[in-house]
């Protein structure tokens, strides 16, 4: 029995402003791995079996599920798939055992005031294609499994017999390749549940746009395609997204998506987003001069072009999301100004004294007020460099 392995370490000494110095509990929770997921083939890039941590909700969370799926990139060609399936990333064999669950995953009221006693589960990402592709390349020397459709639908039967079947709420969230995994799983998590189920999604730092970089490319576009060839994704897209579009692969692009999700969602997104700054926008392909190094490190250091080019890249994803601002009922959004990448699963940005907020709310706050019906909350920020709660660190 592999059900709930947790552990509480000691004291951890947290330090942020001197207001704030205080110590922590750490909760780390132990791996399970997916013995049933062998009989679907499922399987990471190097053939380990999938793997998530859970950890079990209690008081009146019991019957409330958050599924969370890490995030971690992509591999596209054989070559990235053959060196990411030696790391953490395309397999649970070099992944840690344990993971620190804080922000949307902590067990601690104080920080995780509405899903805090739910279960909560991490989904680890071993297949490098969002959990969307069924594939596998074998030329008789080298095997690789492109297998992330079958690990869904394993880590979601394996749950359905640990509780998740009898849920009353159940949110599917995620964050960067996991934040695109969950709108591209979204309709198809409401169909395992019961029709009475509140089922929600929640996407973190995964409205990856379709956009071109400065020097005209579509750098993100042919990344995509050669991701969803390799990797046979488009027989897994949304049918009723791909029938509609001429060039059906673009429904891996949330903004092509987005229409055709029934499940109500909520967008959680920098409108700066500095993975879609960095490799969308201004991927180093597009500046083999190295002018935006010191913008990309540090917003204050951008000149007044570069800062031009990235509000350009703000208005397209406002753009991009304003059917769904205006004419979605159940939606929500938080689209803050900050230069940021995932902002849900650590604390000091999902919910803390001096976490971003816009309109004085935090993101756990509005994401609770939208998952609760509490309020209406569609939430866009000021442009940049209005917003004073940001830390924009990169990093
Ligand atoms: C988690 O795993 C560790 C190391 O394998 C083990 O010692 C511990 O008992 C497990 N915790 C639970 C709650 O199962
Ligand atoms: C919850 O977090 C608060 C604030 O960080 C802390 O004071 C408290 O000890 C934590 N409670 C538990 C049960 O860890
Ligand atoms: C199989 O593919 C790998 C990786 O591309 C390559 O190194 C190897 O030479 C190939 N083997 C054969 C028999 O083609
Ligand atoms: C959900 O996805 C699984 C594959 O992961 C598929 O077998 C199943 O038919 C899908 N369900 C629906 C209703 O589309
Ligand atoms: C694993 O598969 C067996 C046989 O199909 C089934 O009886 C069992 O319930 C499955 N266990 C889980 C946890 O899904
Ligand atoms: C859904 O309906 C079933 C059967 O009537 C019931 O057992 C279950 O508690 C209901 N779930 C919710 C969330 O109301
Ligand atoms: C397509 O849309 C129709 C009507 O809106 C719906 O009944 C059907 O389930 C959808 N199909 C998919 C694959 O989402
Ligand atoms: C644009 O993309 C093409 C095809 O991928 C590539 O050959 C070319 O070098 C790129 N140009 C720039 C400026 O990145
Ligand atoms: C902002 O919210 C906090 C509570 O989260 C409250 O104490 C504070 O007064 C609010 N500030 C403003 C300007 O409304």
């Amino acid at each position: 029995m592999k059900l709930r392995k947790v552990i509480f370490l000691s004291l951890l000494l947290l330090a942020c402003a001197p207001w704030c110095i205080y110590s922590e509990e750490r909760l780390l929770v132990n791996m399970t791995l997916v013995h049933n997921a062998s009989a679907l083939g499922a399987y990471c890039l190097d053939g380990s079996l999938p793997a998530y941590h859970l950890h079990r909700g209690f008081g009146a969370g019991t019957r409330n599920w958050l599924l969370q799926f890490e995030g971690g990139g992509w591999c596209n060609d054989i070559q990235s798939c053959l060196d990411r399936a030696k790391t953490r990333r395309g397999s649970t064999r070099y992944m840690s055992k344990q993971e620190v669950f804080s922000g949307i995953l902590s067990s601690n009221a104080s920080m995780n005031p509405d899903f805090y006693n739910w279960n909560r589960v991490k989904i680890r990402y071993c297949d490098g294609a969002s959990f969307a592709g069924d594939a596998k390349f074998d030329n008789g020397t080298t095997l690789l499994y492109f297998r992330g459709q079958r690990i869904w639908k394993a880590i979601i039967l394996d749950l359905l017999t640990k509780g998740l079947s009898n849920a009353r709420k159940a949110l599917l969230s995620g964050c960067s390749a996991g934040g695109l995994a969950s709108f591209l799983h979204c309709d198809n998590f409401t169909s395992y549940l019961p029709a009475n189920t509140s089922v929600k999604c929640l996407s973190d730092a995964g409205f990856f746009l379709d956009e071109r970089d400065i020097s005209l490319n579509h750098t993100m576009r042919s990344f995509y395609d050669d991701l969803i060839t390799l990797q046979g994704v488009e027989q897994n897209l949304d049918k009723n997204c791909t029938s509609s579009l001429y060039y059906p692969k673009q429904c891996f692009f949330p903004q092509y998506a987005l229409p055709f999700i029934r499940t109500p969602f909520f967008i959680l997104n920098s409108a700066y987003d500095v993975f879609q700054f960095h490799h969308i926008l201004v991927p180093p392909s597009a500046d083999l001069h190295g002018h935006w190094n010191h913008c990309k490190l540090n917003p204050a250091a951008c000149n007044t072009n570069q800062l031009d080019i990235l509000q350009a890249f703000r208005k397209d994803m406002l753009a991009a999301l304003r059917l769904f601002f205006e004419y979605s009922r159940r939606g929500g959004m938080f689209i803050n100004s900050c230069f940021a990448h995932c902002q849900s699963e650590s604390q000091d940005t999902w919910f803390a004294l001096d976490s971003p907020r816009i309109h004085n709310k935090t993101i756990a706050e509005a994401v609770g007020d939208w998952y609760f019906g509490r309020r209406v909350t569609k939430e866009i920020d000021c442009a940049y460099p209005c917003d004073s709660t940001c830390h924009n660190l990169i990093g």
